[in-house]
């Protein structure tokens, strides 16, 4: 038997039996005539006693031992003199007998502490080092927390959990396909799915009622913090149901899990707003409502003045950024390059400083009175004290501008506190989007989501702003400014399903190649259905306090979509390139 008890589990309680321990040393010392040494396993840290006078042998073997060699400690559980009120386990040690060194182990290249001195990419070439830390073993613990939780709800409201083929098809959700070339089929491709949309669609028509599944999803995409190409969903889909059953058993998960993983009680309603509502009010689709500073639109109150940057655009809106009139020149000038940067995209900065004394000082002084800055600081509704910022442009353009701006003032000013938990609903998704570069619709969604029934005309309309009026039961859940899920009432009908592919311009040839099959499921009596998926890394990033889901995946990849570990993706030879009738054109590294 390696071990009587985890290096997590003896209390003052078990003093005076003798136990054995096997687990890995975090540190060792020496003072006096004592050897200390710090064993660590998944469940906790103990701390051993070596006495150099009573047991000559076992302090030799201490002496010996490096950080991280994996050791067998036998010896019997005392009180100890000075106890460490940090350690679950501080109140006891343990007075060696016998030490065994069953594996040794080099100096890792970083520490293995709660806080590493190692940088992230050494981290990530040795991650089953940086997991032995106690951060990535809490978010991994947590992450198998949550996936029982949403299984024991899931389970309860008789969803069937069904797995599906990884070697498919390409689904369209928006990103570019991971392929996968076919020996047996020379020439041909699966590709990897960005998510099981079709095949849960076809469940349903297969009459299996409520699926689910915690499965991974591929995407070739830029990555961000919250992106990895392979990422896990909680994908569901139900039968006979509208939007608001869907919401209503998924708002009952989301609640589930905040009380039962993290004990937090969540609204018992979630606010709902609708996409409409979202871009006007706060630049975003995935509002951030912890915190106000609303947009405002100020176009009529600014044009008309001389000032030719607001007079040439057909919007401008503002927010009234609490208790910052005092922000210097140095401070607007870096804000105004803030928004200047690439990922903002703005052309340049307006603002107005409500000051304490009631004076009002802005960047265009010149085109405005003082009565009239301060009607659109009321507009606004900007206080004394409050810094307005100005940003104009196309509508949707420039409000998305502004809610990047918002969210950053929002940060700088520690509005947005990661333990306040903020879930609202966004409803009522546009259906299309229109694409000015290829002059074509997109599905804002994806092409299996359903008009609303009461714009079907509008669908059925050829005109442009026809099709942008036609809304969707789409829904999205968002978490403090996070899309951490989202889904929508399906089409359930052959014909529709063309139009909208008609809509988005696939040719019928393409549409019956690309999606023949599920067209002609939809012939077979389609039941009315609908669904959604969580991000799964993302909530529990979330539920962790973080926004980065890198630690909450065991093996992710670096922001090039590398595993750095494992040097992948990587050449393959020549015979595995011949036998797939692969031909390489990428230039040598
Ligand atoms: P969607 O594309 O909105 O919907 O994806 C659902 C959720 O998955 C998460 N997500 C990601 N997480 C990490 N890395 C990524 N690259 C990534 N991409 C998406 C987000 C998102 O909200 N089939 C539909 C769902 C449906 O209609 O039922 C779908 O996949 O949290």
């Amino acid at each position: 038997m390696y071990r009587t008890h985890t290096c997590g589990e003896l209390r003052i309680s078990h003093v005076g039996q003798t136990v054995t321990l096997a687990g890995w040393v975090q540190k060792s010392r020496r003072m006096g005539g004592m050897s200390f040494v710090d064993i660590r396993d998944r469940y906790g840290i103990t701390q051993l006693r070596v006495d150099e006078t009573t047991a000559p042998a076992v302090s030799e073997t201490a002496a010996r031992l490096g950080r991280e060699f994996v050791i067998q400690a036998t010896g019997v559980v005392e009180e100890r003199q000075s106890k460490n009120a940090k350690l679950p386990t501080g109140d006891i040690e343990i007075r060696l007998t016998d030490l065994k060194v069953l594996n040794a182990s080099q100096t890792p290249p970083f520490t293995i502490e709660d806080e590493s001195d190692g940088g992230e990419d050494i981290r990530a070439k040795y991650r089953y080092l940086d997991l032995r830390r106690g951060p990535l073993k809490r978010a991994l613990m947590l992450r198998h927390r949550m996936a029982h939780e949403v299984r024991n709800y899931l389970d309860n409201k008789g969803f069937l959990e069904i797995e599906t083929p990884f070697l498919i098809k390409s689904t369209p959700e928006g990103a570019r396909d991971f392929v996968v070339p076919s020996r047996m089929n020379p020439g041909e491709f699966y590709a990897l799915p960005q998510s099981p949309q079709t095949f849960k669609q076809l469940l349903m028509v297969a009459g299996y009622d409520r699926y689910f599944q915690i499965v991974r999803c591929f995407r070739d995409e830029d990555l961000r913090a919250d992106r990895q190409p392979e990422f896990t969903q909680i994908d569901c889909e139900m039968s006979f149901v509208e939007q608001e059953d869907v919401l209503d058993v998924f708002e009952g998960m989301m609640r589930h899990l905040f009380k039962e993983v993290i004990d937090v009680t969540i609204a018992p309603k979630i606010p709902r707003m609708s996409w409409y509502d979202a871009m006007d009010n706060y630049g975003s689709d995935k509002p951030d409502i912890r915190f106000g500073m609303k947009l405002h639109e100020i176009t009529p109150l600014v044009q008309g003045h001389g000032f030719s940057v607001f007079d040439s655009v057909p919007y401008v809106g503002a927010i009234a950024v609490p208790g910052a009139a005092g922000y210097t020149r140095k401070q607007t000038d870096e804000l105004t390059e803030w928004v200047k940067r690439p990922q903002v995209g703005a052309k340049g900065l307006v603002y107005i400083k409500m000051n304490e004394d009631g004076s009002i000082k802005s960047s265009v002084d010149k085109f405005y009175t003082p009565e009239e800055l301060q009607a659109v600081a009321a507009a606004v509704e900007a206080q004394k004290g409050d810094l307005v910022l100005v940003l104009c442009g196309e509508k949707r353009k420039a409000q998305t501008m502004l809610g990047v701006l918002r969210i950053e003032m929002g940060n700088r000013l520690g509005l947005r506190n990661p333990h306040e938990y903020a879930p609202l609903w966004v409803v009522d998704f546009p259906l299309l989007e229109w694409d000015d570069e290829t002059q074509r619709f997109y599905a804002m969604h994806h092409p299996f989501t359903a008009p609303k029934p009461e714009h079907l005309d509008w669908f059925y309309s050829n005109k442009k702003e026809d099709l942008e009026r036609v809304c969707a039961n789409a829904y999205d859940f968002v978490l403090n400014g996070v899309e951490l899920g989202g889904g929508s009432i399906r089409i359930h009908e052959a014909d529709v399903q063309q139009r909208m592919f008609e809509v988005l311009g696939i040719s019928k040839e393409d549409a019956d190649y690309k999606f023949g099959f599920i067209i002609n499921a939809f012939k077979f009596g389609a039941p009315p259905h609908g669904g959604l998926a969580f991000g799964f890394d993302r909530v529990c990033a979330l539920f962790g306090g973080q926004e980065t889901i890198r630690d909450y995946i065991a093996f992710p990849k670096n922001n090039m979509g590398r595993d750095v570990m494992l040097d992948a993706p990587s050449r393959i030879d020549d015979v595995q390139m011949d036998e797939l009738f692969l031909r390489s054109v990428a230039p040598e590294k």
